[in-house]
Parts: structure tokens; sequence; C-alpha cells
């Protein structure tokens, strides 16, 4: 009676995978993986991963409805205008620590969320914010009324002359 070990194998039979041979082809399938992510990387560069949004813009009415030393908050859109001799300015109320809306105080202006302080021009008088409220660009629509760029800042200080 013949031994197991005595079996020959089969021409039809695929040959035995060796260890060597293995670890070869884990390690081809792996850099060919690897090359593939990295390429599929590279194709994606030329596009932008974060689309620019619509303009927000806010019409917020006549120069004539901001009297002199008057101030409008408005809530829903985040932002005061104001005017003084210099001319109409609008200061965002969005905190520029985390972005929480800022409440109108004595003072000027301050976080409910984690303190903050700014005067009434917007700079910061206690952290943690790290930069000033901004101040945004206006301008006039052709109907007449003041219109507010609420993603546009400008140099504080800037009025819009009337
Ligand atoms: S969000 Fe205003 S202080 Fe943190």
């Amino acid at each position: 009676m013949p031994d197991a070990n005595d079996v020959k194998p089969s021409r039809l039979a695929p040959p035995p995978v060796t260890r060597r041979s293995f670890l070869s082809l884990s390690a081809l399938v792996s850099f060919l993986a690897a090359m593939g992510t990295a390429l599929a990387g590279v194709l994606r560069l030329p596009k932008p991963t974060v689309e620019p949004g619509p303009v927000r813009r806010y019409k917020v009415g006549h120069p004539e409805q901001f009297p002199l030393g008057a101030e409008t908050l408005f809530a829903e859109e985040n932002f005061v205008v104001r005017r003084d001799a210099a001319g109409i300015y609008a200061i965002a109320t969005t905190c520029t620590h985390l972005g929480c809306a800022v409440a109108r105080t004595s003072e000027g202006f301050a976080c409910p969320c984690h303190g903050s302080k700014f005067a009434d021009n917007g700079r910061v008088l206690a952290g943690p914010a790290p930069r000033p409220l901004p101040w945004l660009e206006i301008s006039r629509a052709a109907d007449g009324q003041l219109v507010v760029y609420v993603d546009r800042e400008v140099p504080p200080g800037t009025h819009f002359p009337v």
C-alpha cells in the first residue's frame, strides 16, 4: 500500500505556494495599492475641495435711515450699522474666537461663550478672541440702499461716506 508521502503531484494541480512567493506577492499588491492611492490623490489636486459659496450681502436701507450717532443691530445677519461724522460703517457681531454671536454691553460687546470682550470699535479688550471684530464692506445698490457684505472685511475705521 503506498504511503501518503509517496503520492506524486498531479500535472494538473497548481504548484505549491511557498512562503517566499506569498510574501513577494503581498509586497507587490501593497506597493500597487499605495501607488494607486497616491495617483488618485495627485489626480484630485487640480480640483478645489471647497467651492466658494455665494456672496452674502444684505440691503440695510437708505442712508437717511441711519441718523448721526445711531446704531442699528441686524441680529439675524450678525452685524451692526452705525453712523458718525465720518460716515456709515458696519461691524460684525460674530466672535472671532469660535463664532458665537456677541452681545451689546455698555462698553462694547461681550461674548457669552468664553468671555471675550470687545470695545465699541471691535478692538479686543479681553481674550480668548484672537483678533478684533471685523469691519465690513458697504456699498450702495442701484436703488440707493446701502449693502453690507458680510464676508468682505475692510480695515477698521473704513467709513462709507454719505
Ligand atoms: S466664541 Fe467668543 S470667546 Fe469663545
